[in-house]
């Protein structure tokens, strides 16, 4: 794969690049949930090279919120906020792509009038979620399309369903997380499916056939009960054949190798590949730094690669590869780029998750 080539999706968009700008929380919000603007300026500023920018992740559901600072689609009282935001990216030339969630039992407790999970159980450090009845997960299914309907609504070219990092949707696909003894227990893939529709039926009612749906997903858990590579396997399997306009994959490291797998791909990659086998385009994510590992990241089948971290570092790194110049990489906290301050200070507390000078 060539990084600089366009890409063509299922439903007609075209891409100029083979690079996306991963979701990444700024934590930098207004307290009213509205997009702020050390965010806008923070997006403004990464939104030229890449071909798409995938937000940081907005709440579905007022007990859906997950972090402090966190912008919200919840209400339509927010959807000039997320208007600006959409304006922000497209004016820099990519896609503006709104990221979507509930947040389930990793909800911070001071965050959210209660903490509601698939079953009751907790999570290191985090109070007791209680489980959400049979009606309730069906809101949280209408509330995604809602949550859809306003990313139309504020222009955005399309959104992603965050099915990965442990919330919500990943702990009902979990048998370490569901313990349910209802119709989504009976079926872990029942409310990803249900919810895979209801964004599917916002986009019918709303918008065409452009606006672009992906769904994101952990590969595996490290818990005894917790999604295997064989389960990941089987739900792709099903996903690649949902309206779907891309998948993408969540790790930290783009050439990770299957845990608990029976099959014989020495990736994590190549094992989901074969699986989709073209039916969508899977994003790829995970340690891109320099151009050495752009270039290694090429090689590992994916068809499309997302940066995080480096973009924090290098907010033009897209163009400055492109041209042959030299990128740092490592956070320059003396003399930082552009970033929303408690993102900043949040990244500066966490030693070894952002690589720093
Ligand atoms: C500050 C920060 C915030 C993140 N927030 C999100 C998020 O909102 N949604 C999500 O799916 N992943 C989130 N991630 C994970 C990234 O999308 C990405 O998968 C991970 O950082 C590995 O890619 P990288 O090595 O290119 O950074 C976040 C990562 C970072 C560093």
């Amino acid at each position: 794969m060539n990084a600089f080539e366009p890409i063509t999706l299922n439903n007609g968009v075209r891409l100029k690049n083979r690079l996306v700008m991963a979701p990444m929380t700024t934590y930098s919000g207004n307290p009213d949930g509205t997009v702020s603007d050390e965010e806008i300026a923070y997006y403004k500023e990464r939104s030229g090279g890449v071909s798409a920018v995938i937000t940081a992740v907005a709440y579905v559901s007022e007990h859906g919120k997950g972090f402090l600072g966190q912008f919200s689609a919840h209400e339509d009282r927010y959807i000039d906020s997320l208007r600006r935001l959409a304006k922000t990216i497209q004016s820099g030339g990519a896609k503006a792509i709104l990221q979507i969630f509930h947040a389930g039992r990793q909800s911070p407790a001071n965050e959210v009038p209660e903490v509601v999970g698939a079953t009751d159980i907790t999570s290191d450090g985090q109070p007791t979620p209680r489980a959400l009845t049979t009606e309730e997960v069906q809101q949280i299914v209408r509330d995604f399309h809602e949550a859809t309907r306003r990313a139309i609504e504020a222009g955005f070219d399309g959104v992603e369903i965050h099915g990965a990092n442990t919330y919500l949707l990943q702990q009902f696909f979990s048998g370490f997380t569901n313990k349910r003894t209802d119709v989504y227990g009976e079926d872990r893939m029942k409310f990803i499916l249900e919810v895979v529709q209801a964004v599917q039926q916002a986009k019918e009612k709303y918008a065409n056939d452009a606006f672009i749906v992906g769904y994101r997903f952990s590969p595996e858990e490290p818990e005894e009960d917790g999604i295997t590579m064989d389960q990941t396997l089987e739900l792709v399997d099903v996903l690649a054949d949902q309206p779907l306009n891309y998948l993408h994959v969540s790790q930290m490291q783009f050439d990770s190798e299957p845990r608990r797998y029976s099959g014989k791909a020495t990736t994590r990659v190549e094992a989901l590949q074969e699986t989709i086998a073209g039916r969508l385009p899977l994003i790829a994510v995970g340690s891109i730094y320099s151009k050495k590992d752009l270039e290694n990241a090429s090689h590992i089948g994916a068809d499309l690669l997302a940066i995080g971290r480096e973009l924090l570092i290098e907010p033009h790194w897209v163009e400055k590869i492109q041209r042959g110049e030299q990128v740092e990489t490592a956070l320059d906290t003396k003399n930082p780029p552009v970033l929303p301050t408690t993102m900043f200070e949040i990244i500066k507390s966490r030693p070894g998750w952002v690589p720093m000078k």
